[in-house]
């Protein structure tokens, strides 16, 4: 393999050392200094020829994002002669088309400015959509979902059903769910594209009751999907009640109210650090970039 250095964002500082040591590369630590108007300074140490910078961008989420760029921009200008991004939670991936006229393609702008800011090849983990991956020249994504059955698969469960609080995350869950050797169901939720209201329908395929439920959803941003999925899954009867996600945002008292609605606990990724964080992706991504490099 190629010498690789690894560029520490200060979004994902132990997450980037986690990748370095997997790979035996050199780890680029990033100096922030965060002026009163929120603007961001970075001074990184010199790189080699091929940088991988570790950055997600969770809230603030602007603020990561460019602290992103202006790494990518430094590794292009040291004349790296490949810059590669792992941005485990890629922020405006949901905006991933206009849903209403009018609307900003925003995810199409984000892979946009990281080619302009140098960026050859984007790393991310469980994109929201295809579609989000359209948008970039080059992008892998990595999936949680074996890390993540792995983990809860060491839980005692009572006859266990992945749910996914969508349609749209039906393949997520139905892949957890054959890994676990448990049943599957997709509600069949709504959301007023205006107000940002969650409506579920009531009807489910499966019998839940006395099982106990994993939720399975790529993120939990307000809590407003898992909250009414859980409220229905309770009303249904269901044991007890995990709420499961690559990307744990929990924005505000998200985390409580998931609590209050009856979910045991939350169990994340180290996508965004904090308590939820309970799954290591340093492998998965460390073995993303071995296989991108070993035949450079
Ligand atoms: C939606 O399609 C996503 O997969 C998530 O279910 C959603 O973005 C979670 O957001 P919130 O926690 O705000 O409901």
């Amino acid at each position: 393999m190629p010498e690789i250095s690894v560029i520490a964002g200060p979004a994902s500082s132990d997450l980037a050392d986690k990748i370095a040591k997997r790979l035996g590369a050199h780890l680029v630590s990033a100096e922030l200094r965060v002026f009163s108007d929120g603007e961001s300074k970075i001074k990184m140490g010199r790189a080699g020829k091929i940088c991988v910078i570790v950055q997600s961008t969770y809230p603030p989420t602007d603020t990561h994002l460019m602290q992103a760029l202006m790494l990518s921009k430094k590794c292009a200008d040291d004349g790296s002669r490949d810059v590669c991004a792992v941005i485990p939670y890629l922020a405006y991936a949901r905006q991933d088309r206009a849903f209403l006229e009018g609307e900003v393609v925003s995810i199409a702008l984000v892979a946009k400015l990281l080619e302009a800011a140098g960026v050859r090849h984007v790393i991310t983990v469980d994109i929201h959509s295809q579609l989000a991956m359209s948008h970039f020249v080059s992008v892998q994504n990595v999936s949680s979902i074996p890390i993540l059955a792995d983990h809860v698969s060491r839980m005692k469960l009572h006859s266990p059903v992945a749910v996914s609080p969508d349609a749209g995350g039906a393949d997520r869950a139905k892949e957890f769910a054959k890994r676990l050797k448990a049943d599957f169901v997709a509600l069949k939720k709504s959301r007023d594209r205006t107000t940002g209201e969650v409506m579920v329908d009531e009807k489910l395929d499966i019998d839940v009751s006395g099982r106990d439920a994993i939720l399975v959803d790529d993120m939990i941003s307000s809590g407003g999907s898992i909250v009414k999925a859980a409220e229905l899954l309770r009303k249904k009867g269901a044991g007890k009640i995990y709420a499961m996600c690559a990307h744990a945002l929990l924005i505000g008292d998200a985390a409580q109210k998931i609590k209050a609605a009856g979910v045991q606990n939350i169990i994340a990724t180290n996508s965004v650090p904090g308590e939820y964080a309970k799954v290591d992706l340093s492998p998965a991504i460390a073995e993303t970039i071995k296989s991108r490099y070993s035949s450079a």
